[in-house]
């Protein structure tokens, strides 16, 4: 079963003048464990399309299956889904600045519950897996950008979603930064047997993936 099946998404943005037409129809499909890496000129459309499989954003036209059962358009299963299906590291960390990396992670357990032991337990355990555990009791503002990419690296985990989406997640770090960050990124995905889906513009990264996807003209073709 394939953990992610998007079949025809359509998405057009207004612009002065008419539509920015996006997406024009693409297909897209992660299967479980996989690793699938998406590439594509500036603008192209891979915000985008993350922004719809992880139910943030919905297609002009298009369905998107996870483990054969439809997203549908309603607040209930689109709230779930960004809860327990997907797990976000976005372009920009959005980490809340006031709390530690260590009570970042536990943001997206609050929105459901109040953390349990075994909560603040995984979560320092995700920030070692990211070599922040001498970090957990900093504030955003006190970790380099490395570090914060790593704490949200860490919270898109954090309540085992069964694939994470992850947007430039090291776009803004130096080759050598990066490529390390790449290293612990994959070894905890492994360890945590979900899916992935990673935007980049780094080949190296993309490399690591299962199948290198690239993004053109609103069209998603297979590259590797
Ligand atoms: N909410 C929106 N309203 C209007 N236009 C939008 C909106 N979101 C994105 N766009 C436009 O859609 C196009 C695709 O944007 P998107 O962010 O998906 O590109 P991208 O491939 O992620 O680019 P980058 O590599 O620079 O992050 C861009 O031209 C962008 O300006
Ligand atoms: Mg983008």
């Amino acid at each position: 079963m394939l953990l992610l099946d998007a079949k025809g998404l359509v998405k057009s943005f207004p612009k002065a003048g008419g539509n920015l037409d996006v997406l024009r129809g693409v297909d897209f499909q992660c299967g479980s464990g996989e690793a699938v890496a998406v590439i594509g000129p500036s603008g192209a459309g891979k915000s985008t399309l993350l922004n719809l499989l992880g139910a943030l954003d919905w297609p002009d036209a298009g369905i998107i299956h996870h483990d054969g059962r439809p997203l549908r358009r309603q607040r209930r299963e689109m709230t779930h889904w960004r809860r327990h299906v997907v797990g976000f590291v976005f372009q920009y960390h959005f980490l809340l600045p006031d709390f530690t990396a260590r009570e970042n992670l536990l943001v997206p357990v609050r929105v459901v519950k109040e953390p349990s032991r075994a909560d603040w337990q995984r979560a320092d355990d995700l920030l070692a897996a990211m070599e922040l555990t001498d970090r957990a009791d900093h504030r955003p503002g006190e970790l380099s950008g490395g570090e914060q990419q790593r704490v949200a690296v860490a919270r898109a985990f954090m309540n085992r979603p069964r694939v994470v989406l992850a947007d430039e997640p090291f776009g803004n770090l130096d080759r050598t930064k990066g490529s390390r960050l790449s290293d612990l990124l994959f070894a905890l995905r492994d360890r945590e047997q979900s899916g992935l889906v990673i935007v980049t513009h780094d080949p190296d990264l993309a490399r690591r993936a299962d199948r290198v996807l690239e993004l053109t003209d609103g069209q998603l073709r297979r590259v590797t």
